[in-house]
């Protein structure tokens, strides 16, 4: 009961600046249904200057971009794999496989070889590996690409190696997605992935 009252009298305390504000160079007050006394009131002054329209109204709505990935199923076989046979391969999965890491997009175990690699050690590409739990997000840029080894790696100019912007993207994108290999579920569909190859979106989301 006290804090109904103590609700009201505030309401009305805001109602009363509120008017004293009207005769300010602010836009008109904006009405809100009080949850607590079932009336409405002002919520006071909204302090956009009257000539200002908010950048949002300056413009139509925009149209929706597929972006650079075309909005297909997520596909480590599509996305990450061209960067690394691009600036890795040659030191990590032709002749030579430094430090171990093979980067090699050959299938192994319904992954690649370079998913397993990368994968196997949870600081390089930190992830969650259970499904269907309740996960907490470690505070403090620890988890995700932000927290990733192989991303301060890469930015740090790992044996000279130069990615671009959209390249570290995709890597980025796809430590933040939990690292996943699939982005479809049936077998057939994802032995297509496997094999390289995309797909549509389903139609029935
Ligand atoms: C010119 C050769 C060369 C190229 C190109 C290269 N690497 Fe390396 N990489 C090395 C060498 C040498 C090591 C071992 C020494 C070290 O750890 O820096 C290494 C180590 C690594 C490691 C293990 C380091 C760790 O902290 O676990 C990873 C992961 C790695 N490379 C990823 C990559 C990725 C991803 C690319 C491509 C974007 C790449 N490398 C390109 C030479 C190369």
């Amino acid at each position: 009961m006290i804090v109904r009252l103590a609700c009201c009298v505030f309401v009305l305390c805001a109602a009363a600046v509120a008017r004293a504000g009207e005769s300010a160079p602010y836009r008109p007050l904006s009405h809100r249904n009080d949850l607590w006394c079932g009336s409405t009131y002002w919520t006071g002054p909204d302090w956009t200057p009257v000539d200002a329209t908010p950048a949002a109204l300056r413009r139509g709505p925009s149209a929706i971009d597929a972006g650079a990935l075309g909005g297909r199923p997520f596909s480590y076989v599509e996305v990450v794999q061209p960067v690394l046979d691009k600036h890795c391969l040659r030191c990590h999965g032709g002749e030579k496989i430094e430090a171990n890491v093979d980067l090699s997009g050959k299938p192994e175990g319904g992954f690649t070889r370079s998913y397993l690699s990368l994968c196997r050690d949870k600081k390089l590409v930190p992830r969650f590996e259970m499904r269907n739990q309740i996960q907490v997000t470690r505070p403090g840029g620890t988890f995700g690409a932000r927290g990733s080894r192989l991303m301060s790696l890469l930015r740090g100019g790992h044996e000279g190696v130069e990615l671009s912007a959209a390249e570290l993207g995709r890597l980025g994108a796809w430590i933040d997605l939990n690292a996943i290999f699939y982005g479809v579920y049936s077998p057939e569909a994802q032995a297509r992935q496997l094999q390289g190859k995309t797909l549509p979106m389903p139609e029935i989301q």
